[in-house]
């Protein structure tokens, strides 16, 4: 059909301006095949339902072909989904065409895309080998990424790093042997707010957050901790990396999906930002390094025989597994970037929500004090603490459509009939799971109880697919315990250390934003009291 609708522009056109052939005029040979280009894009754009990127029939390879949304020629769904919160978008169309549901075709530019709404599709894609890789932006490569855990491709570099990371960064026995110093961050915070709401009569709980949150990964990772008076200047200089990090990462760059678009269109000035940006890191994560190797070698003269950290075991690693420089500053930034945002922003959504439900706040005050002094494995046991967690990872997703997508490294057809072909970005959108009536009763409610008493537990590790905010299968988040930990230690020694209020100058505002992750649009500003804390 295609080729029919560009034959009869060849022809209509010599007609129409009154000459005999073409070949009497080469302006109009150029003309129509122009126009003959501008049809075929256009038949293919109609003719496929997830837009220009599913032409040549890529929907139709499974013995059901898969529903899409067409969005705009050439552009695809770019304008509809690069602003806004895309999350929220795509679930209205999953809800109001449920055909899409399971799973739905769209174009972002030349990119083929595929998102699913269904657990069990998500299930699919999460845990299938064929969605084992991701697809990376031009940030992420030119930030040094592509070396880092979460975008290498599936293969044997990509293995040994989550091998590394998870005997020496992740197992139990790390986490637990960090636990001292994340209660030295936690008292700090603890008295920061309670600093801040003396002089200033209220608190901005995110700035504190952040801070924690910094100096818990930089005790994990880099075996550092900094002093928010002693440590300023070193502290400001980290803290501008990584917000500026953020923001580049999490800015959607048209050109990922148009490239064309690159040589004339850079809005966010990616490019030079990430030109200004990549030295500094490399100096910072470098001298941290060197730090590292000076201290070994001292040890090694001395005959001290310390437990090492993070950095420790990546310079000791010898033979195929030695990493180049390059490679170990793009796992260790990338582990700064992973670990910071997302605990600090989960935990303001959990205390905005527990100062909007009072007597929610109130149960989880009654639990704690009944159980004396805490160590992560008893918050692990208590039940009304870690289902406000849950319910708080539930509402609030910290990546909404799971932040970083996978791709189809070959076509693959999943239970429900369709095939999705090689090259696809995969994505699940878990806030459309974690809000679907289908699935959760009441689901915009804000309900703790939900996973209390029999038969209600649900695991947010993975294996229950109505709850994955971590992800799942092979490339699921392998800081889910830290996150976990980490998260409920602040909520119970908030709630523990302060009663907490809304600030009526400053009232809670629920809107989102969507940036690397899905934080408060307008940051939690509270009034706090302090408790005289009872075995605290
Ligand atoms: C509340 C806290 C957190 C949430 C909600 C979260 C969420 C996620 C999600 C959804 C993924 C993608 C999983 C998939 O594709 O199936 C992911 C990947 C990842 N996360 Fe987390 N994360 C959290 C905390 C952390 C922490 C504390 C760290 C490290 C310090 C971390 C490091 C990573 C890394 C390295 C990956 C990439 C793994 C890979 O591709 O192999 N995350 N995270």
């Amino acid at each position: 059909m295609a080729k029919d609708t560009a034959e009869w522009w060849m022809l209509a056109i010599p007609t129409f301006l009154g000459s005999k052939t073409l070949a009497e005029e080469p302006r109009l040979a150029i003309l129509s095949l122009v126009f003959a280009f501008i049809s075929l894009a256009f038949a293919s754009w109609a003719l496929s339902p997830g837009g220009f990127a599913w032409k040549n029939l890529r929907d139709r390879r499974g013995p059901t072909s898969i529903p899409g949304t067409r969005g705009l020629p050439v552009l695809g769904s770019l304008f509809s989904l690069s602003r806004g919160l895309p999350h929220r978008a795509l679930a209205d169309i999953a809800r109001r065409r449920p055909e899409t549901r399971d799973l739905m075709a769209f174009s972002l530019g030349s990119t083929p895309v595929v998102v699913s709404s269904d657990p069990q599709v998500a299930r699919e894609i999460l845990t299938f080998p064929h969605f084992a890789d991701r697809p990376i932006k031009a940030s992420a490569r030119s930030l040094m990424f592509g070396r880092a855990m979460g975008f290498a491709p599936n293969g044997t570099y990509w293995r040994l790093l989550r091998r590394i990371a998870s005997s020496h960064l992740f197992s139990p026995r790390r986490i637990c042997a960090h636990q001292p110093s994340r209660a030295v961050n936690c008292g700090n915070m603890i008295r920061g707010i309670a600093a801040e709401q003396l002089r200033t009569g209220s608190v901005r709980l995110r700035d504190h957050l952040q801070l924690a949150s910094l100096n818990n990964i930089m005790g994990s990772v880099f075996g550092k901790t900094y002093d928010p008076v002693n440590d300023a200047v070193v502290l400001s200089e980290l803290n501008e990396m990584v917000r500026e990090g953020f923001e580049i990462l999490g800015a959607f760059n048209w050109s990922d999906h148009l490239p064309w678009l690159d040589y004339f269109y850079d809005p966010f000035r990616i490019k030079q930002r990430c030109d200004r940006l990549v030295p500094r890191v490399r100096r910072f994560v470098l001298a941290v390094i060197d730090e590292h190797r000076k201290k070994a070698e001292r040890n090694l003269r001395e005959g001290v025989d310390e437990d090492g950290d993070f950095v420790d075991v990546l310079l000791s690693l010898e033979g195929d597994e030695k990493l180049q420089e390059d490679d170990m500053v793009a796992v260790l930034w990338e582990m700064i970037f992973r670990g910071t945002d997302t605990t600090a922003l989960l935990t303001e959504w959990a205390m905005a929500e527990l100062i909007l439900h009072p007597q929610v706040q109130r149960k989880l005050r009654a639990e704690l004090d009944g159980a004396g002094p805490l160590s992560d494995s008893d918050l692990a046991r208590l039940p009304y603490l870690q289902a406000v967690v849950k319910e708080a990872l539930r509402i609030h997703p910290p990546g909404p459509l799971l932040s970083w997508a996978r791709l189809s490294t070959s076509d693959v057809t999943l239970s429900n009939g369709m095939a999705v072909p090689a090259g696809t970005t995969a994505m699940i959108n878990m806030w459309a799971i974690t809000h679907d009536p289908a699935v959760w009763e009441n689901p915009d409610m804000f309900d703790p109880e939900r996973f209390l008493g029999e038969g209600k537990e649900v695991d947010v590790r993975g294996s229950d697919l109505r709850l994955a905010p971590f992800g799942a299968g092979r490339r699921v988040c392998p800081g889910k315990n830290l996150g976990m930990v980490t998260v409920a230690r602040w909520v119970a020694e908030l709630v523990r250390s302060f009663e907490w209020a809304e600030d009526s100058a400053c009232k809670i505002n629920l809107r989102e934003v969507l940036k690397l992750s899905c934080e408060m649009k307008h940051p939690l500003h509270a009034l706090v009291a302090k408790r005289d804390v009872i075995g605290g």
